[in-house]
């Protein structure tokens, strides 16, 4: 059986990105589908290579009962080629993800998170919450949550 390869993309790797990432790695696990799922994530962005997640993005994340591990990584042009879909925070990193894609076939692997947001009507991205404070953590923890659900369907339903 091939793996499903999902990679979260955002702009340093060390909020949205991975904070997706661990929110997907556990839908995964709590449906029993770990062995069909690859989840990964990384940066357009490299600045931040090496580092945990942010602190503040692993505090509210802990207080859902997620540990976020992941060490930034900027994404590579082999990750066009691993990758069945890979999937953009906010425009600004699906700008950049299309600029990079390697071949027309790894531009269309790529899809925005915003697409599989139902439940706040106000975004269809990600919003970047760096510059924010605890507010930002956690909506973008809601986004997530809700999205990754979402997306987990539509991929077993064969819709994406
Ligand atoms: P992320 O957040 O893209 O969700 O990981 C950011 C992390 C770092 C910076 C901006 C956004 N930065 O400017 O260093």
């Amino acid at each position: 059986m091939t793996k499903r390869k999902i990679l979260f993309v955002c702009l340093g790797n060390i909020c949205r990105s991975p904070a997706a990432q661990g929110v997907m790695q556990r839908l995964v696990d709590e449906r029993g589908l770990s062995e069909r799922f690859e989840i990964d994530s990384a940066g357009t962005y490299g600045g931040h290579a090496g580092d945990l997640p942010d602190r503040r993005m692993r505090v509210h994340a802990r207080r859902r009962g997620l540990e976020l591990t992941h060490i930034s990584r900027r994404i590579t042009i082999d990750d066009f080629d691993h990758f069945d879909i890979i999937v953009a925070m906010d425009s600004a990193n699906q700008c950049d993800l299309l600029e990079m894609a390697p071949t027309r076939e790894a531009q269309q692997k790529i899809v925005m998170m915003g697409r599989f947001i139902r439940f706040n009507l106000h975004y269809d991205y990600v919003p970047d919450p760096y510059y924010e404070g605890s507010e930002g953590f956690e909506l973008v923890l809601d986004l997530l949550e809700d999205a990754c659900d979402n997306m987990l369907d539509a991929i077993i339903a064969g819709k994406l």
